[in-house]
């Protein structure tokens, strides 16, 4: 991208990618450490009834080219039951500090399992072992019988649990491997709007949205090629 990019305020003659912009941004909350999860983002989705439904999510990867981010959860959530019957999302960061806000719309697809591998063995292992421990989304009976659930899958992946987390660490531990029900997706982002916090409310806001061509030719990642942006500016 060539635009110079004043973090401040957007240039007057919009940037013609607002993916690398948005890039910026979190990089920047991230190095300014301006929030404990500076790339938590809520995530929206609409389930069969089509209703709304919201939560926090991390935004693990941005990618500017071709477009979209990636997040991790469990197959069987929630969350992912609603992506099975409509893979319409929206996604929203804020850094308050900031005066900050990112609005994404797009379409999610699973993310290529090599890749959430790669990602599942960066991970701590209390957190892995956190994957095949909980059930996300569905009903337990008490906290107690979660913490029993998470010893009893512990030790049936060959791990010997205590009765915190810290006291499973063991050095010679097996590796464990990502659950098959557990994973990245990839949201591509077909809409994107820019807001920053002006004075007496008169804020700079700017949307772009382009169009996500469904196609089966070779080398396009996911199968989608995308049209270019274009972009407005939206009063406050
Ligand atoms: C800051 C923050 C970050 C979170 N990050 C994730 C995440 O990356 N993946 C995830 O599955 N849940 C994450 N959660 C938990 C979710 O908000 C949510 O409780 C969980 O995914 C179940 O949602 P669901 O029942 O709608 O599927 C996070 C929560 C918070 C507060």
């Amino acid at each position: 991208m060539n635009e110079t990019r004043n973090l401040d305020l957007l240039p007057e003659v919009l940037p013609s990618d607002p993916l690398h912009w948005a890039d910026a941004w979190i990089k920047e909350a991230t190095t300014a450490q301006v929030q404990r999860n500076p790339n938590a983002m809520t995530l929206v989705t609409v389930g069969p009834d089509a209703r709304p439904s919201a939560r926090m999510v991390l935004c693990k990867q941005f990618v500017p080219d071709p477009g979209y981010l990636v997040f991790y959860t469990n197959y069987k959530s929630r969350k992912a039951a609603d992506i099975a019957s409509n893979n319409h999302v929206a996604a929203l960061f804020h850094w308050d500090a900031l005066g900050r806000q990112i609005r994404i719309e797009g379409v999610t697809v699973r993310s290529p399992d090599d890749e959430s591998d790669e990602y599942f063995a960066s991970r701590d292992w209390g957190s892995q072992l956190g994957a095949w421990g909980s059930d996300q989304s569905a009903p337990i009976e008490s906290r107690q019988a979660l913490l029993r659930q998470i010893q009893q899958r512990a030790r049936s992946l060959g791990l010997k649990p205590g009765s915190r987390s810290d006291q499973l660490l063991d050095e010679n531990r097996p590796l464990i491997k990502r659950p098959p029900h557990w994973g990245g997706y990839r949201l591509w982002i077909t809409a994107i709007e820019l807001w920053i916090e002006g004075p007496d409310r008169v804020h700079d806001r700017a949307v772009w949205t382009r169009e996500i061509v469904r196609e089966n030719a070779r080398g396009s990642e996911d199968g989608f090629s995308v049209t270019p942006w274009t972009g407005k500016r939206l009063q406050p």
